[in-house]
């Protein structure tokens, strides 16, 4: 698991000023909305170590439900209710750390990291259809007992498809990557075009795209004479065995454009209903049978699975998610765990980057990296 990532956390309209507890990256957050906007610190009081989520919102931040200490929404402790003298000035270090969040496409992002304002990649435009409201917009959160990566190699495979699937075992068997885009966090495959008759078209196919930046993959599936239809599925890694799933589901509701150029009709609501209601109640878990038996639980070693140039794409999406790893830190799960029974430890903030002093909580243990730098798209 990589840090200074933005990870999708929750669904936007869930969230008011209830605390909501959030487990990412085998770490706890609390997220909670104000008049200024949603906000993310970790949930760890650093008085005793209370669950901030189980307090409350309260003067534009939180209050522990312990001894009523009270933190701003930047992390900062600003009233401490009974100290030695009653109210105490609350130390510097009377803080938590605080994320950067963003709300995009209905879910709430959260830049767990300390890269700064100016050095964070911005989250991926990867589904613009979702912002014009003339989309039919559906929103599916799933919580797997899966590694994130398994669930992202997945939406990257074209070949399970029609194999898996019920709705698409009717497909020919045949797939070919027809072209391809890659960057060195993004790429976008073009996959075997199909046809009702089962033979190639131009008119259908399967356009599969990652981003390892918020850990999202976007499958666009073209048919002949059907509106198309965006399932988008962001992976957030809860712990090395766990994901949370957000997957965005999209048809349009008027004319669009088909993958040949010409024009497709829209969407009815119902439609749309239909295929959310097959992705979540049956989609997903047909997908689950088989991750949950796939061994090893996380990526094989190089040399121990027999891919094929049809795999190419996972074996990208694994590259890039490791140099990713590499580059910007990635947790070191073996130290964290022999701490976690008599320690507090925290993802860095950039917060922790400006004031590296006067914490409480240390940062967790990373993995030694090759140097941070910001990512660089490959020609
Ligand atoms: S543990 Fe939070 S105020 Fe005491
Ligand atoms: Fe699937």
């Amino acid at each position: 698991m990589f840090i200074n990532n933005w990870y999708a956390a929750c669904i936007a309209d869930d969230l008011d000023d209830t605390p909501l507890r959030v487990t990412m990256l085998a770490h706890n957050f609390v997220l909670f909305r104000n008049d200024a906007g949603i906000h993310c610190l970790s949930d760890l009081c650093v008085h005793r170590g209370a669950s901030l989520s189980v307090g409350e919102c309260k003067n534009g931040g939180i209050k522990c439900p312990q001894h009523g200490w009270e933190f701003n929404s930047d992390g900062q402790c600003t009233l401490i209710p009974a100290g030695i003298k009653t109210p105490t000035e609350p130390p510097k270090k009377a803080r938590v750390p605080s994320y950067p969040v963003e709300e995009k496409y209905g879910l709430v992002f959260v830049f767990l990291g300390d890269l700064g304002e100016d050095e964070r990649p911005a989250i991926p435009d990867i589904m613009p259809e979702a912002e014009t409201g003339e989309w039919h917009y559906g929103v599916i959160p799933r919580h797997k007992d899966i590694n994130y990566m398994r669930m992202a190699e997945n939406y990257n495979d074209p070949c399970h498809v029609h194999y898996i699937h019920d709705f698409a075992k009717w497909l020919p068997k045949g797939v070919t990557i027809v072209d391809q885009e890659i960057t060195d966090h993004y790429v976008k495959a073009w996959h075997a075009a199909w046809d009702a008759e089962g033979n190639y078209s131009d008119s259908s196919g399967l356009v599969m795209e990652y981003d390892v930046i918020s850990c999202v993959s976007r499958n666009t599936n073209y048919q002949p004479d059907y509106p198309p239809q965006i399932v988008t599925a962001y992976v957030t890694p809860i712990d090395d065995h766990n994901t949370q799933i957000h997957m965005v589901v999209l048809m349009p509701k008027d004319e669009s454009t088909a993958l040949d150029g010409s024009k497709v009709r829209g969407a009815t609501a119902n439609e749309h209903k239909i295929l959310v209601d097959m992705t979540r109640d049956v989609v997903m878990d047909e997908d689950y049978v088989v991750l949950s038996t796939t061994r090893p639980i996380k990526a094989a070693n190089p040399g121990e699975e027999l891919l094929l140039d049809t795999d190419r794409t996972i074996a990208q999406v694994r590259k890039m998610t490791k140099d990713y790893g590499d580059k910007f830190g990635r947790l070191d799960m073996v130290a964290l765990k022999k701490l976690e029974d008599t320690n507090i430890r925290v993802i860095p903030c950039p917060g922790h980057k400006t004031d590296p002093k006067n914490w409480i909580h240390k940062t967790s243990p990373l993995l030694p990296t090759k140097g941070r730098g910001q990512l660089k798209v490959a020609s």
